[in-house]
């Protein structure tokens, strides 16, 4: 374990077991042979990378660049788009994948977005749900797992660009904070 985790969340194999199933779930739904993924850097980029390779499919990986948190344990609240080209989604099924759904304004707004520019079916997964009251309301599909509302690092989630690399959930000593 790395020497700044307090303590393991979920672990490694915890996280496999899950996605085998959770992938089986999104394949009974996503009726169409042939959907788009579209996972939000750089968080969902672990998770996605795994979970993608459960879905023997003829798959479009995109991904969009967005921003809510600037580094820290807290979200600025606003969702900014960092890229300069969008995915054409017109008509498409779309699997919108994030790591984690803390406030719900990143999903809300990311989703909006998809639909005004036409996808024809969406579907939204995320790695971890904090289990809290959401700023706004935004279904999601499928959810890997539920967790307290505590500041999670590793497997794709960072604090300060850091920890992503982690192959479990953890939450950093007081001291690394
Ligand atoms: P919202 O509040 O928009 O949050 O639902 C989604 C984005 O906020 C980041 N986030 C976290 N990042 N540990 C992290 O490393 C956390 O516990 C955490 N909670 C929220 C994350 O980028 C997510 O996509």
């Amino acid at each position: 374990m790395n020497e700044n985790i307090e303590r393991c969340l979920i672990a490694e194999n915890e996280i496999k077991r899950r996605i085998d199933v959770l992938a089986n779930e999104i394949l009974e739904e996503m009726k169409e042979k042939e959907f788009m993924v579209i996972f939000l850097l750089k968080g969902a980029l672990v998770f996605a990378a795994d979970l993608c390779r459960r879905l023997p499919v003829a798959l479009e990986i995109e991904s969009l660049n967005v921003s809510s948190y600037k580094g820290g344990m807290e979200s600025s609240g606003v969702i900014e788009f960092l890229d300069t080209r969008f995915p054409d989604v017109k008509g498409r099924s779309v699997l919108l994948i994030d790591d984690i759904l803390d406030t719900g304004r990143t999903l809300h707004t990311v989703s909006n977005k998809l639909n005004e520019m036409g996808v024809s079916q969406l579907r939204r997964c995320v790695l971890l749900s904090k289990d809290k009251k959401r700023d706004v309301d935004v279904g999601v599909e499928h959810v890997a797992f539920t967790i307290g509302d505590e500041f999670v690092v590793g497997y794709g989630l960072d604090y300060k660009g850091k920890y992503r690399n982690l192959p479990y959930v953890g939450i950093l000593k007081k001291d690394s904070i």
